[in-house]
């Protein structure tokens, strides 16, 4: 029997976003597919249960109108999963104020305009799930990306206090974690960071990009990451995190010493 459940989207013009929405749509759900773009994007054509809205995550304005949209034309919104994001990379020294300020602009405070504008909905309701796709590099720490981490920790300090005042209203909330997965990710959505004349990390940044190149291309296919957002979005089991493709170094950070998580990092990525 197919479902009057709606799911939104943002970011799903590729990737993990773009998959998760053909997942949910051939479970029979209606999916608000969200970009900064839509008109660029075939999306809607992979099947009638989508429809496509613009939306930027940083743009207040933006995800006001596309939240009261998708409400109007669905009728309500059951799950969020807030999956837009990026990742700068490269030596913090190197990195302006203003591509960081960027990078919080999405990761983090992105999660937050779009979560503000869907609470009221979901309160009214007195149902809703809120899924927040974080990263195993907001467990785990990883070299040239001091930026993303930061933006990925903070989401999940973000998601695991918000999970406290949001139960009392039946509002669950979710951390995706994945590893490395094959998507627009490590090209298009990849911001590097250089500064001219800048040379004191040139021999590290040498030994580590190579080890970086070599997990990306060994990263998982996006579909194991919509399964995990699936789950979230429907289980009953009350768990916070999900991990599709958790790896030693993350399963290590949890059971080990923080010190010696950091060597295997360390070692694992030739940082010395
Ligand atoms: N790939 C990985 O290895 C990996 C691992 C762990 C976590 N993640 C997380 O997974 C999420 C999705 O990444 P992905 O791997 O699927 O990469 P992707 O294919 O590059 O998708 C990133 C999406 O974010 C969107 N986006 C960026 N800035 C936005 C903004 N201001 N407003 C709305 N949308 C915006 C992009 O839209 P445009 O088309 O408009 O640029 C794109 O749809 C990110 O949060 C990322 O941090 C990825």
């Amino acid at each position: 029997m197919p479902s009057e459940k709606t799911v939104l989207i943002t970011g799903a013009s590729t990737g993990i976003g773009r998959v998760t929405a053909e997942f949910f749509a051939a479970k029979g759900w209606n999916v608000a597919a969200t970009m900064r773009s839509p008109e660029k994007s075939d999306l809607a054509s992979k099947s009638d249960r989508i429809k496509l809205f613009k939306l930027d995550v940083t743009d207040q304005v933006s995800v006001d109108r596309a939240v009261q949209d998708v409400i109007g034309h669905f009728g309500g919104i059951d799950v969020l999963v807030n999956n837009a994001g990026y990742g700068l990379l490269g030596p913090f020294e190197a990195q302006t104020d203003e591509q960081i300020r960027r990078q919080f602009e999405t990761n983090v405070f992105g999660v937050m305009n779009v979560t503000r504008a869907v609470l009221p909905h979901m309160r009214e309701r007195k149902q809703g799930r809120i899924v927040n796709v974080g990263s195993a590099a907001g467990r785990l720490t990883l070299p040239l990306y001091s930026m993303y981490c930061a933006t990925k920790w903070a989401l999940e300090g973000f998601s695991e206090s918000l999970w406290f005042e949001l139960r009392q209203h039946n509002i669950k909330v979710k951390i995706i974690e994945p590893g490395m997965i094959k998507t627009d990710f490590f090209e298009r959505s990849r911001e590097v960071a250089t500064k001219e004349g800048l040379t004191a990390y040139d021999e590290f940044v040498s030994l580590v990009m190579p080890n970086l190149k070599a997990w990306e291309d060994a990263g998982a296919e996006p579909v194991v990451v919509a399964r995990s957002i699936w789950r979230a979005s429907t289980s009953f089991w009350p768990r916070l995190r999900y991990q599709p493709n958790a790896t030693l170094s993350v399963w290590a950070r949890g059971w080990v010493p923080g010190h010696l998580s950091v060597r295997l990092v360390r070692r694992l990525f030739n940082a010395w």
